[in-house]
């Protein structure tokens, strides 16, 4: 292709981010606060879901646009029904080189082995707290820790590739940071730690919640010796650091200190069938009526081109009090992260 597809900044698009479901069994109050997602709460009906013929049929379509790497997510998208037939599926799509699926690890233990045979190699499990009492609060449902990390060992036994995420919420969790990082450490698993970001209208954020690289760096460092370590590829999310003496890495997702907006060539799907140019999009591009309305592949693909060459969004680096209270967001929870 001797035009590559490029958005307003000359960015070009590489990772296509998959919602499969809206739903999860936690209620994390940075993502879906209780109070919000309660019992009434309507999620969309199985109906409003693309199917796996449509998302894959739409992911053959980003391929040809230059995407090559796919991240499912939800919700919790081990909640999806037969995930691992629609895993089995992408992985057969040529053009796709990489495949990731982002969970809590709740329902890991049941499906870590079908989900492996599907083809999917890479895990990142998201894990707040080691503390059981913590770690129930923060999740919103009491659930424990252990069953968590069990999982977790179990599938990096399997061969998975296994990273852990961590939102470090200041008053809330910091203390659990050292704690973390020795566990991890031990098992060579990767536990990269995340400034919590203003994702949605009513996660209760502000600046002075957001424990920054900088500040978790520091405690790391009254402990380990740590050295910064080459991104892997441009538009990488994490920065990478190594201990010294061990394999072991740690990363972080600097969102909010350190935006990295410049290089961001992700775009993303919900589980509706909506395309979204940022994570702090407010609204999105409707792919699923041109899907069940009968759309060609060419009229489809011009659609989405043309909504990336239009793209301009850059919200992490203009982030300030004043955007962060008068942006209407889209959900977290909807659109995966
Ligand atoms: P790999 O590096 O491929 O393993 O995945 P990832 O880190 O991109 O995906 P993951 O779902 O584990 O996301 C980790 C954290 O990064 C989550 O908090 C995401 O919300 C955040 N994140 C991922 N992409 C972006 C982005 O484009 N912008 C912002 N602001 N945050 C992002
Ligand atoms: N800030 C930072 N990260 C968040 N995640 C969910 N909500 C937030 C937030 N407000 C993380 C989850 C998961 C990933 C997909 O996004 O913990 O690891
Ligand atoms: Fe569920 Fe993940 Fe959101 Fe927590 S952060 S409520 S586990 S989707
Ligand atoms: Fe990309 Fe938006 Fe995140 Fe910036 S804030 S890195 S543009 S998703």
């Amino acid at each position: 292709n001797t035009h590559p597809l490029q958005d307003q900044l000359r960015r070009p698009i590489h990772d296509l981010r998959i919602s499969v479901t809206d739903r999860c069994n936690f209620r994390c109050s940075y993502c879906m606060p209780k109070e919000i997602f309660g019992e009434d709460y309507a999620f969309l009906p199985a109906s409003e879901l693309l199917t796996f013929d449509e998302i894959c049929r739409l992911t053959r379509l980003f391929v040809s646009l230059g995407v090559s790497k796919i991240r499912l997510t939800g919700g919790e998208p081990l909640m999806r029904r037969h995930l691992p037939e629609l895993v089995t599926k992408i992985s057969a799509i040529p053009g796709v080189e990489d495949m990731g699926l982002t969970t809590n690890g709740v329902l890991l233990g049941g499906q870590a082995a079908p989900l492996y045979a599907a083809g999917l190699r890479r895990l990142n499990v998201s894990l707040d707290a080691l503390e059981p009492e913590l770690f129930g609060r923060m999740n919103g449902r009491g659930f424990r820790p252990g069953m968590i990390l069990e999982a977790i060992d179990q599938a990096a036994a399997a061969g998975f590739e296994v990273k852990v995420n961590m939102v470090v919420q200041r008053g809330v969790n910091e203390s659990e940071i050292l704690p973390m990082a020795a566990y991890f450490k031990k098992r060579k698993i990767t536990l990269r730690f995340i400034e919590f970001m203003d994702v949605g209208n009513d996660n209760g954020w502000s600046y002075d919640k957001v424990v920054t690289k900088q500040e978790i760096l520091q405690q790391l460092q009254s402990v380990y010796t740590l050295e910064a370590l080459e991104q892997n590829y441009s538009g990488e999310v994490a920065q990478r650091y190594g201990y010294l003496g061990s394999p072991a890495q740690v990363g972080f997702i600097t969102s909010v200190s350190e935006s990295f907006c410049s290089t961001c060539s992700r775009a993303r799907l919900s589980s509706d069938g909506k395309l979204y140019t940022c994570l702090f999009a407010s609204k999105g591009f409707d792919l699923r009526i041109m899907l069940r309305g009968g759309a060609g592949d060419e009229e489809l693909l011009a659609a989405i081109k043309q909504v990336w060459e239009q793209r301009s969004d850059r919200y992490s680096d203009e982030r300030t009090e004043e955007t962060h209270r008068s942006k209407a967001k889209i959900g977290m929870s909807y659109i995966g992260g």
